[in-house]
């Protein structure tokens, strides 16, 4: 029986082949026989399709991802996509899912595949959001709205928006699942994901908050 991080391993260089054997056919489908010239929109295009089919092996189909280990990424914010994808390539986001699946993703993703992949996913209809268990999203709604004033947890929509759509760089939180929610602010308040603004947010958060609060924009 193989180990389960054997397994993971044998998945991720499996992946990473396919997506270096598509683009490698997406842009010999598409040679024009000159060496050097850019790549024409079509051919951009038919890389960003080959692409994007890697990606949903893991985000799911249109960017619906069906486990919480991956977050959906259809109708995210374009910019936001655009960010973490360069903080995968460039190892700035760093926490250890980012470093495990993300990294080897995106060290090959040229700016302009960036572009096309953000565009296509920001543009898919965003997941519905999931009812959770009513105690935990009424006491995340409270979070979310209202903050918590005296341990300097600002009210989270005051940036993420009313109905947790984000903005630009931004992430929108809505529908996200509430599993990945919970890791990513454990990430901020460990400093494993670094970022200033939202170590400052999640520092102050218990556990059982950062679980109410995932609840609620989960349900949105
Ligand atoms: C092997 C599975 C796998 C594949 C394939 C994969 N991802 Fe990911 N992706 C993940 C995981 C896991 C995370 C969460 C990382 C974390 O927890 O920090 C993630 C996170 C992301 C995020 C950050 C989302 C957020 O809300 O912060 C973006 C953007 C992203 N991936 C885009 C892509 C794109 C574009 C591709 C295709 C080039 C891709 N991913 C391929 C597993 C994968
Ligand atoms: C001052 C603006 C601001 C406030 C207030 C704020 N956030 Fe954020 N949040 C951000 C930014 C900017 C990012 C993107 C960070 C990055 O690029 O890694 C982010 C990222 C996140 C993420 C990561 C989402 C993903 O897809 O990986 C979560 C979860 C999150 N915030 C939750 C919260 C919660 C909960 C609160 C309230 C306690 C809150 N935020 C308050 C600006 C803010």
């Amino acid at each position: 029986m193989p180990r389960a991080s054997d397994q993971i391993s044998a998945m991720r260089a499996g992946l990473r082949w396919t997506l270096t054997l598509s683009l490698a056919l997406a842009l010999a489908a598409c040679d024009t026989g000159k060496p050097g010239a850019p790549p024409t929109p079509a051919q951009e295009q038919s890389v960003v399709d080959g692409t994007v089919h890697v990606c949903t092996s893991c985000h799911g189909f249109h960017g619906r991802s069906t486990a919480p280990t991956f977050p959906n990424l259809a109708g995210q914010q374009r910019d936001y996509i655009v960010a973490q994808l360069k903080a995968f390539r460039d190892h700035t986001r760093a926490d250890p899912h980012a470093h495990t699946y993300m990294w080897g993703m995106a060290a090959t993703l040229s700016d302009a595949t960036i572009a096309g992949v953000a565009q296509f996913f920001s543009s898919q209809e965003a997941a519905p959001g999931t009812p959770g268990d009513p105690t935990l999203v009424a006491e995340g709604q409270q979070i979310y709205k209202h903050g918590i004033p005296d341990r300097q947890v600002p009210a989270c929509q005051t940036c993420h928006g009313a109905n947790g759509q984000g903005n630009a760089i931004i992430p929108r939180l809505a529908g996200q699942h509430p599993g990945y929610i919970a890791d990513q602010l454990q990430n901020f308040a460990s400093g494993g994901r670094a970022n200033p603004i939202m170590h400052r947010n999640a520092k102050n958060l218990t556990q059982q908050e950062t679980l109410q609060i995932a609840a609620y924009v989960g349900s949105l």
